[in-house]
Formats: structure tokens, sequence, C-alpha cells
């Protein structure tokens, strides 16, 4: 493998369009400072580089839903989610933010280079244009009914009813989101990326490098679809102006601008270290690792696009790492913005600290398949190991030595085989925790930590000191040192993982800290004073996750599709058999006076006779009823509907066009059970 001199690692920059969610944290955030805090305890050159995307489409159209401007928004999100990132311990060395002059003179450098050395083309394309507001409309803002579902709200670049996606050319009837007038086409000019054109020369560069499964799936099914073109222009007013004369009205693409984000950060942390082209040393020379963290949402921008872009530009790094995670479901559901179906980091954080998340989110990331997060787990994590094996383990070595050693390190005298286990254990956990962390194993990291933990807990038990303290207190002090040594291990070892809590430690054993290698050769001073003892992890109650679980299904809007697929919505078969489902002959139907909507159906359940009221008259004449053999639900309590009562319901399928009546398939007698 090869050695580098230096690490750049960045986070996707988060859109300043809302609060910063769980799947946020777990995909691209909290990996990645892991991985730094454990490069920085190596004592590695990395830096740590992330910032607000605010432009792109979905932000205007807050602005316009608030009646505010853009900035406005970017404004508040951009210090929400450095105040939130700042709370949970991401420890980014700088958060900057797309809309500064910086980036926006960085941005304007790489499209007027790749422009002026012939890399763009250019078309001229029709698109929709209100004459009322005098401005294109962006694909979303155009609002019509859908050619395929004829969902009358279907956004011109997909239909939410249908799921297809749309070109809003195919809309019908168009009409202006913004201002609710029919727009017209007009041309506009627009400039593009011709990735196909790079295509051979960026996958030589791919294949030479090792990536990620998930990364070389998507990566190799895009190149074989074809990479062809792709806009990096828009028609709006907010973002990076085109840097050409008469594009007024144009911005460059939020996806061509953002990862530029990456290179602005770090020339804006480079002029606050006081050293203004510090940044060169990381981006412009190949001794430099370049890792991007990011949701596999990302990949195609990451690893295709933005590597072509810094390929054209001449001397510029490329990554060599793209640990794309996947998505991380909440109860079992998918995570949805729009649905308010997500756990907020911001309400995490004002109910809970923040490192039972980090811990539990680590433990459970989402490297290699989508994993689910649930206010269950969390408690468990919490209070079955941070508390109980890991808690535990610190607070009772503590405790002891406060109580029967006058709160100094006693000293080892002899070691014993089980000492000497313990010892060899904890000797290596630095290197192992430390390999995996190198290979973004997260999770494996997490659970190597957890079970060392494990042990040491055990070693306690097994050495007894409350009895050897009395029967040999040279055994029970040699424990107690060994015990102290592995806490000082443990507490180097947790701090990617959790920093807050090794911090507390650190000052519970009031010795400085030292770092990754070096801690597990430290040889503790005898004698040496510790600091107060005191908890690490409170256990969480039950009536604290149901309080989370209820929120998070009050804020939950309307069902949706991925309802059904919710675990908790599962019945079991008793619980189907209680609905009585029988086939009924219709021997007599008629129209229910007064109403056009309704059918009085005189049916036959083979022992027994009775009548119902079904709203299917626009749908079918009683002619057309009579002697079909429908489903009825029979145990349903009776209603008077229309002053008739209605001794049942019959089971029927409604579309957007036509109601459907379910029936049985050939010759079936009246008064089968169905099931
Ligand atoms: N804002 C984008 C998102 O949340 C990520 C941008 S990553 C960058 O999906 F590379 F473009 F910065
Ligand atoms: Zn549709």
């Amino acid at each position: 493998m090869k050695a580098f001199k230096r690490i750049l690692v960045t986070s996707a920059l988060p859109y300043a369009n809302g609060p910063l969610h769980l799947g946020h944290i777990a995909g691209a955030y909290l990996p990645a400072d892991i991985y730094v805090r454990y490069q920085r305890l190596k004592n590695r050159d990395v830096i740590y580089i992330c910032g607000s995307d605010e432009h792109g489409v979905p932000i205007t159209v807050t602005a316009d839903k608030e009646g505010s401007a853009p900035q406005n928004v970017v404004d508040r999100f951009h210090a929400m989610n450095k105040e939130d990132f700042s709370k949970l311990g991401i420890c980014f060395d700088n958060y900057s933010r797309t809309s500064l002059s910086i980036h926006h003179k960085t941005a304007r450098q790489f499209f007027t280079k790749l422009y002026e050395q012939g890399d763009l083309t250019v078309h001229t394309e029709e698109q929709f244009y209100s004459e009322k507001s005098q401005r294109f409309l962006p694909d979303r803002y155009v609002e019509g009914t859908c050619p395929y579902c004829r969902y009358d709200k279907a956004r011109g670049d997909q239909c939410d009813s249908c799921g297809k996606w749309l070109d809003p050319k195919q809309l019908i009837d168009p009409k202006s989101k913004t201002d609710g007038s029919t727009p017209v086409l007009k041309e506009t000019k627009h400039w593009y990326f011709p990735m196909g054109r790079f295509a051979e020369d960026w996958k030589q560069w791919f294949n030479s490098q090792q990536w990620k499964e998930n990364v070389r799936n998507y990566c190799m099914g895009w190149y074989n679809e074809g990479l062809g073109e792709r806009p990096i222009t828009r028609d709006l007013h907010w973002g990076v102006p085109v840097p050409l004369d008469n594009t007024e009205g144009k911005v460059l693409y939020v996806w061509f601008d953002a990862p530029i984000g990456y290179i602005s950060s770090t020339k804006e942390w480079a002029k606050n270290q006081g050293a203004p082209d510090q940044w060169k040393k990381y981006w412009c020379d190949n001794e430099t690792k370049l890792v991007h963290f990011i949701g596999k949402d990302n990949i195609v921008f990451h690893a295709i696009l933005f590597p072509m872009m810094l390929k054209r530009m001449g001397n510029f790094v490329l990554p060599s790492a793209i640990p794309a995670n996947e998505y991380l479901t909440i109860e079992g559901r998918k995570i949805s913005t729009s649905q308010n179906y997500a756990v907020w980091l911001k309400d995490y954080l004002a109910s809970f600290p923040p490192d039972p998340l980090r811990y539990t989110l680590a433990a459970n990331a989402p490297e290699s398949k989508d994993t689910d997060f649930s206010w269950k787990q969390l408690q468990s994590r919490n209070n079955d190991e941070l508390a109980d094996i890991l808690g535990n383990f610190v607070n009772r070595t503590l405790i002891f030595v406060h109580n029967f050693f006058e709160g100094k390190i006693p000293p080892r005298i002899e070691l014993d085989a089980m000492d000497k286990q313990m010892l060899k254990t904890i000797q290596n956990a630095p290197g192992q925790v430390g390999t995996q962390l190198e290979n973004f194993e997260i999770r494996n990291a997490t659970k190597t930590f957890m079970d060392v933990c494990r042990t040491a807990n055990k070693y306690f038990n097994d050495k007894a000191p409350w009895s050897t303290r009395k029967t040999d207190p040279e055994v029970c002090a040699t424990t107690l040192n060994v015990c102290l040594h592995v806490v000082n291990v443990l507490s180097v070892i947790m701090m990617p993982i959790l920093p807050f809590s090794a911090e507390k430690i650190r000052s519970m054993l009031n010795i400085e800290s030292v770092n990754w290698d070096d801690v597990a050769h430290q040889t503790l001073p005898a004698d040496h004073p510790l600091g107060e003892a005191g908890i690490l992890f409170n256990k969480i109650e039950d009536s604290m996750i149901e309080k989370e679980v209820d929120k998070l299904n009050a804020l939950a809007g309307e069902p949706s599709q991925e309802l059904f697929n919710k675990k908790d919505d599962l019945i079991n078969f008793d619980q189907f058999q209680k609905m009585h489902l029988k086939t009924a002959r219709v021997m007599k139907a008629e129209r229910v006076k007064g109403t056009d909507k309704l059918l009085k159906l005189h049916i036959d359940l083979g022992d027994e006779k009775r009548q119902i009221i079904a709203g299917i008259a626009q749908d079918y004449t009683p002619e057309d009823i009579v002697n079909r053999t429908i489903i009825v639900v029979t145990n349903l309590k009776p209603a008077v509907i229309r002053g008739e009562e209605s001794q049942g319901m019959l089971l029927a399928v409604r579309t957007k066009e036509s109601l459907k009546l379910l029936t049985a398939d050939g010759n079936v007698p009246p008064g089968e059970r169905v099931s």
C-alpha cells in the first residue's frame, strides 16, 4: 500500500436547507469524525474539511415558501447545523459555506479554466419560462398532471404519486408553482460537462485503485450506461453566477460548485492558520491521501464527476478512498424528511448526551448494508454495554482505589498468569482497533473495543480484589494497578468513538494523555493521585424511550406506501382470522332513494340473508350486480346509512378512475369462508 504524507478528509457538505437527522450523521459525519480523531491520535498530518452547501433549487423553494430570501434560509441552517455538529463532537478543522466569496471565486476559476481549454460544450434548448415573473422555471417549479398516472400535482422532475421521473415538458397542463401562470417554452443556453469524453481516462484511473464494493458497482453501472454530458449551469438567481458575458440569470449547477467547496473550505482554513498557501500542500500534492466520506446517493459526483473535473484542472490530487455508506432506517422505516419521519439530531441532543448516540451509530454503522436505528437499541447499547460493561469497569476500579488505596495508584508487585493475559490483551488493543479504523471498519473497531472492556470487567471479577484486599494486599495492589493501566489504555482507544466520556476518564485518572501507539507501553507512576471518580453513563429508562417513539410516530405525516413495510404494523394470523370474510350472492339490488352513490343489496350468505348498503352506484347499476358473487365482511358492526341498516361491507378496489368489486373466480356457492 502506498504511504502517504498527509490525509485530507472531507464529509459531504450538507444542504443548509433543514436540520440534521441521524441518517446524515451515520452516513457521512460520524464515521469521518472517528477516522480523523484516530489519525490525530496517531500524530498524523490530517485535516478534516466540511461546510454548508448553500446553493441549489431546494433552498430557493424553501425561501419562496417562507417568503424570505435564500440567504436568510442558509444563514439560519448553517448556524444551526454547525452548532449541532459541535455538540455531537464532530471536530472539523474548518466548517465553511458555499455562499462565501472565497468559494464563489474558486468555483468561477474552475468553470473558467475548463471553459477556456475547451472542456465544456454548449447547447440551446427549450425550457419553461414564466412571463409573469420574467424567469425560467427550474423543473420542480413546474407542476401539472402526470402523463402516466394522471395525478394532478406532479412536479416537473418527478411524480410523487407514481414515482416516475419526468421531464417538465411531459406534464399535461403545466403551471408555474410560484405564480400560477401557464409557462411558455423559451430557448435558453446551457453549458455541459461532457463526461463521456473523459470516460476512458477516468476508467483507467478508477480501475487502478481499490474501492469499496458499492462505489465500484455504482460507478461501473454508470460507466456502462454511457456517461454522456451533464449540464453544469442553470437558469436561477441563487448560486455562483456563470463567469461569462451575457449570462445574466444563470448560475453554476449546485453539483458543479458544491464539491469545489471542499477546496474553498481548505483555503479558508489555511487563511485562518495565517498561511494562505497551505491549502495547496493538501490539494496539489499526490502524497496526500484524499478521503471523501459520503452517503451512497452522492457516489456518482464524488467518484466520477468531481475526479474528472479535478483531473482536467491538472495538478490536483484525486481521491484515494470513498467510504460511501448505505442508509440508516429508523424503527424499520425509511427516513423521509418531506413526511417528517426522522430523528432530528437537535431533538436527540436536547434529551440525551452525545456519546451513547455516537456509540450506537458506530456499532451499527450502515457500512455494507442498510441498518436500522431503534430507540430500544440505543437504550440497550447504553445500558447493557456502555453503563454495565465499560462504565462499571472504570467506576469500580476508581472507587476501589479511592476507598482502599487513598486514591493513589497502587504499585505493581508481582504478575500472575491472569494479570499477564490481561496485559497482553490490552497491549494488542490499540493495534487491533487501529487497523480496523484505518480500513474504515467502524463497526468492527467498536466491537473490538467493547470486547476488550468485557475482558477487563471479567478480569476484575475473577481477581476479586475485595477479598484479596484482606488476604493478600500485594496481589490486590497489583490487580488494581493493572486495572488502572487498562483504564488508561481504554480511555485513549475510545477517544475516537466516545470523546466526551474519554475526556471524563482522563480527568478521573489525572494523567496527561499520550498518543495511540505509546499508551499501552506507558507505566503508570505508583502513588500518583487520581482525580475524582464519577459516573460515566446514566441508564436510559423505558419511559424516556417510549416518549421518543411516540414523538416519532406523532411527527410522521400522512401514512405512505412505506407504512405497509413497517414491522410494527404486521398482524398475526389470529388477528387476520378475527375478520370474517364470506362469499355472498346478490339476490336483488336497488338504488337508495335520494342518493346517487348508494345501492341497497339483498344478499344470500348461505344460511342467512342480509341487506347491505354500498357506495357503488356510480360504477355499478342494480342490473350489473344482480346474481354476482361478491366478498363481504360479515362481522362488522351494523351501521345505519341514510336510514337503512347495513349489515356488512363488501370489498372493492378504488382506483383513480373507477371502482371494481372483488368477486370470486369461478363458481363458488354463497356463504363460504374467505381466507
Ligand atoms: N449537499 C449534498 C447532499 O446533501 C452533498 C454535497 S457534497 C459536495 O446530498 F461534494 F458536493 F459538497
Ligand atoms: Zn404519476
